[in-house]
């Protein structure tokens, strides 16, 4: 099976943004993940909108927007207009998730729901044939460069199939830890994009980091 490898900017050098993404486009990334977080949902803040739109003119990359915030449905349009072709919302974040969830995909926008570590997969059973992407969470959010979670990879064998049992298309997107070792236990058990920050951002080689995680795809 192919994966595909989303490198997250957090783990970028944050005064050369622009740069940065331009290395990994370069390199081979098939999406570029943006972790947004508001200091309330997750105990760090990132970057907003304003920042997604800036660097929108300068990439050709699906810009995969991570939703780390409370109360969501308040700046999905906002991300919406900057650029985003995936919104991704926690699950753990929304009341009326099936609402926000409908609103986003009739404005044409692919749409993702996230799940932290603790969270079970049965959370989003039914809103899988809404979703085009689930998104397990190996770490709990806020920082790069945790430690990969070993216990949530039942889990993503349980949501593999869980939508195929539901006939979704949904894909399973992993997020945390993901590095060269621990990317084969999340692709055996259905991952199908590999969110990466500290292992791609960091690599002495940022080419051959991307293609060791596609590999992992190909064990
Ligand atoms: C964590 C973020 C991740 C993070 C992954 O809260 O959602 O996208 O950047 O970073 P690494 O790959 O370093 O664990
Ligand atoms: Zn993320």
């Amino acid at each position: 099976m192919t994966v595909k490898v989303a490198p997250s900017l957090l783990a970028a050098d944050f005064g050369r943004l622009r740069e940065e993404v331009a290395r990994v486009e370069a390199a081979g990334a098939d999406l570029l993940h943006l972790d947004i977080m508001d200091g309330h949902f997750v105990p760090n803040i990132t970057f907003g909108p304003q920042v997604v739109a800036a660097l929108r003119p300068h990439s050709r990359l699906p810009f995969d927007v991570h939703l780390m915030i409370e109360q969501p449905e308040r700046y999905a349009e906002d991300f919406l207009a900057a650029g985003a072709d995936l919104i991704t919302v926690h699950v753990e974040a929304v009341v009326h998730l099936h609402r926000l969830l409908t609103r986003l995909k009739e404005r044409g926008v692919m749409v993702g729901v996230a799940l932290n570590p603790s969270t079970p997969a049965v959370m989003v059973e039914e809103v899988l044939p809404l979703v085009d992407v689930v998104l397990v969470m190996t770490v709990n959010p806020g920082f790069g460069g945790q430690k990969f979670i070993p216990e949530v990879v039942p889990k993503i064998a349980h949501l593999t199939r869980m939508i195929a049992a539901k006939e979704s298309r949904a894909l399973i997107e992993v997020d945390g830890g993901i590095d060269a070792t621990t990317a084969p236990l999340v692709v055996e058990a259905g991952a199908q994009i590999l969110v990466a920050g500290t292992s791609v951002f960091k690599a002495d080689k940022v080419e051959e980091a991307i293609r060791m995680l596609k590999e992992a795809g190909k064990g």
